[in-house]
């Protein structure tokens, strides 16, 4: 996998670098709306939920809360010391967590759980363990699922990562970001390296199986030279994947990012010149790139599932688990079935009262159409596997492929003239450049990118 990305073109990249979604969903959340009610999920929940319905189930719980602020931060987080705002959030959670198990089939079993954040490891070991009981009590799991959490090496002990174990957790994803003291300070987010080595070493000696470590580039003080000791320092740990996100700035969403000095911030082309030694560095090092900022060891399950074409994109990335009913709990958490988006109150205050007049916490959701699922099949396949059998989409929905989507292919077209993508009455596939421009390539498949960017901005950069 490593050979075409010898020769990255920065200039290329530098042409297709602008605003556009991640395609974590497909249609994308800004298009999520509140006339989709928290009585249409919970009726949406009962439709899905027959008696005798044996399908597998995925879990997100979102815990908001951080020790304190990287400036940084696209996450949506809350910072908190105040245990008792901890507390009082956990007993919400675990009401609503209780209200949708008992709309929920019982022959459903959990084959995929996932703490996020904010940060999971940000609560104490007791309340992790009290959390995962009120989990395992509402559902039922399946005995080999995968659960993963992230984890802050910052404020963390062997006991977080031992309840964290006991509590049937195999797999974690760390946040470093990067290792340079300059660059930590500038970001508000001192981590020493001696502290992430030693909650990986916990970690491996817990039997956590796959581990994946967080990066990023495009920070204040970044160069190619910072970055390549960072990016070292990370293979020498050898974890299973490791993911690279671009710096999303997105300062009108985030106004805190404003704390960061623009004047700090590496050019787009320093930028560009730092992703190309990644990604040289990482697939000359063993890795394979994934697609969209994530590597893995070749004998990973993510490498593994790109192989077979088994990948699948959700809101935390890339996935092995393709179809499973997605219930997201807690602030801000989004749940996706076949039809459905349904997202959650963003605000604490809102999440808590509508949990409280008995109802589900839904503020926003989205019905899927038709065309939508045409489309996020196309986009999710491209995504995953770099590649599209075009008698394969005729044969699943009906169409006639050239026909249905002229518009797609005519916006395609300058892409091929760039050699981002080879296309023929067969098949289309993403070449050389092309897999670092995913979202530009996606984009000439979603029906709403025009109705979205006119108004204000929405979205983070490509590249
Ligand atoms: C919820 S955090 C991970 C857990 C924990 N809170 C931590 O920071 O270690 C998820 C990851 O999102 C990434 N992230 C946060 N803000 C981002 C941004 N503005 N652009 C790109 N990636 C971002 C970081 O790499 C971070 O590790
Ligand atoms: S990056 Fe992680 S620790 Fe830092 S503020 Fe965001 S969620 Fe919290």
């Amino acid at each position: 996998m490593g050979r075409p990305f010898l020769n990255i073109d920065v200039a290329l990249l530098k042409k297709y670098d602008r605003p556009g979604p991640r395609y974590t969903s497909y249609p994308t959340a800004p298009l999520f709306h509140p006339s989709f009610t928290a009585g249409d999920f919970r009726d949406e929940i009962l439709a899905t939920n027959a008696p005798g319905t044996t399908s597998e189930l995925s879990l997100y719980v979102h815990i908001p809360f951080c020790d304190t602020l990287c400036f940084f931060c696209g996450c949506t987080m809350l910072v908190t010391r105040d245990r008792k705002r901890i507390d009082e959030y956990l007993r919400y959670l675990k009401t609503e967590i209780t209200r949708v198990a008992e709309l929920v089939a019982p022959g459903r079993r959990v084959t995929q759980l996932h703490w996020g954040g904010g940060t999971p490891t940000h609560l104490t070991p007791e309340q992790m363990l009290d959390l995962a009981a009120a989990l395992r009590s509402a559902f039922t799991f399946s005995p080999d699922a995968e659960c993963s959490v992230e984890v802050d090496p910052r404020e963390l002990d062997r006991r977080h990562l031992e309840a964290l174990a006991e509590a049937g957790f195999n797999r974690m994803s760390m946040g470093v970001q990067d290792f340079e003291l300059q660059v930590q300070s500038a970001v508000n987010r001192i981590q020493p390296e001696s502290i992430s080595r030693q909650v990986y070493t916990w970690a491996r000696e817990l039997g956590f199986s796959s581990i994946n470590i967080d990066l990023m580039y495009g920070l204040p003080h970044q160069t190619v030279e910072s970055f390549r000791r960072t990016i070292h320092g990370i293979i020498e740990y050898s974890p299973d994947r490791i993911a690279v996100f671009n710096y999303a700035h997105v300062p009108w969403l985030k106004p805190h990012q404003k704390l960061i000095h623009q004047e700090a911030l590496p050019t787009p082309e320093a930028k560009l010149d730092i992703l190309k030694m990644t990604i040289e560095l990482l697939t000359e090092s063993g890795f394979e790139y994934i697609g969209m900022d994530h590597f893995a060891k070749p004998d990973d399950e993510l490498a593994r599932a790109r192989a077979s074409r088994t990948l699948y994109r959700n809101f935390q990335g890339y996935s092995t688990k393709a179809g499973a009913d997605l219930y997201g709990f807690g602030m801000s958490a989004i749940s996706h079935f076949q039809n459905v988006y349904a997202q959650n109150a963003k605000a604490l205050p809102d999440y808590y009262k509508a949990l409280d007049a008995g109802s589900l916490a839904t503020v926003v959701g989205y019905r899927m159409t038709p065309d939508d699922h045409v489309r996020k099949h196309v986009i999710m396949r491209l995504m995953c596997d770099l590649e599209l059998d075009i008698a394969s989409i005729e044969r699943r929905f009906g169409i006639r492929f050239a026909e249905y989507f002229g518009l797609s292919l005519a916006a395609l077209t300058p892409l091929e003239e760039d050699g981002l993508v080879k296309c023929t009455a067969d098949r289309i596939q993403i070449v050389g450049p092309g897999r670092l421009l995913l979202r530009n390539i996606a984009m000439c498949f979603d029906a709403y990118l025009d109705r979205l960017s006119k108004d204000k901005p929405v979205f983070s950069r490509t590249v």
